[in-house]
């Protein structure tokens, strides 16, 4: 029996990276998992796996920039499984560029995937986190505590980010709901790589956080007893010794 024995737990940007790190860490721990992203083969390839400890699970295509495919979602997991314990919001999108010159079609982009949509996800299933006294985790970043030159889209958007999770968690811990927001620095996964890429800087995997490491830090804190409520969380990555 593991800590999230019986629990439905919903994770978006599964595909790929944090979120991936995140469904097979909560599925260790007995959670049954939707794992949500757009990329078949990959959301296919990590479902198969969570599902040698955790049958039950699934995955969902969805574009979370789609509106009606964010409601469908949500009504094929009420109709499937009828409960929601544990939402985790990952998915994201990252570019950079100086205010003077991203264009506002940036911004919307980077809105609908980072702002628009946990909103909207949040809302279909907060009726069912409710009855479920459940939780719910926004993977933020450092940046949106503290914004810095040349990431001004990506940064409003997870500013927004915090806003929404700390309204959130205001409205609905009196009905027993906790919400949890994590503040990442750079973590080795595919939009770091491409991070790297952009600031023509090398990609060293090796000195940057683990996607595990999230994951263990994610599944610690929602298993805490209902004494305690953990509501921020920075991480960033331990300073190599020098030699
Ligand atoms: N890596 C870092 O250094 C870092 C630092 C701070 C915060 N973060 C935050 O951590 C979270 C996870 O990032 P990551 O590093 O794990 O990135 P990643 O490896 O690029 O994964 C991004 C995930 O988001 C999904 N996604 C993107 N657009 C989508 C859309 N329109 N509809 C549905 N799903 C969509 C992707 O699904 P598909 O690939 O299937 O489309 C993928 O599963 C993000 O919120 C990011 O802002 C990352």
């Amino acid at each position: 029996m593991g800590v999230f024995t019986d629990q439905i737990a919903v994770v978006t940007g599964a595909s790929s990276g944090i979120g991936s790190a995140i469904a097979r860490e909560l599925a260790k721990h007995g959670a049954t998992i939707c794992l949500v992203g757009r990329r078949l083969d990959a959301l296919d390839a990590v479902t198969r796996d969570i599902q040698k400890t955790s049958p039950a699970s699934k995955y969902y295509a969805v574009e979370l920039a789609q509106e009606g495919e964010i409601q469908q979602f949500a009504q094929d997991i009420q109709n499937t499984f009828n409960r929601v314990d544990i939402l985790v919001h990952s998915a994201g999108v990252f570019s950079m560029g100086s205010i003077e010159t991203t264009p506002v079609s940036n911004l919307d982009w980077q809105y609908a995937i980072n702002v628009r949509a946990p909103y909207c996800l949040t809302q279909a299933l907060l009726p069912a986190l409710k009855r479920a006294q459940g939780q719910i985790v926004f993977i933020n970043s450092s940046v949106g505590l503290q914004a810095r030159a040349t990431v001004g889209v990506y940064a409003a958007t997870k500013h927004a980010l915090r806003a929404i999770a700390d309204s959130l968690r205001a409205e609905v811990n009196p009905a027993g709901v906790r919400v949890l927001s994590l503040y990442l620095g750079r973590t080795a996964t595919p939009m770091q790589e491409a991070a790297c890429k952009i600031e023509s800087k090398p990609y060293l995997p090796q000195n940057l956080l683990q996607p595990e490491d999230i994951a263990a830090v994610v599944a610690n804190t929602l298993s805490l007893p209902r004494s305690a409520e953990v509501t921020d969380i920075q991480i960033r990555p331990q300073m190599k010794p020098t030699r």
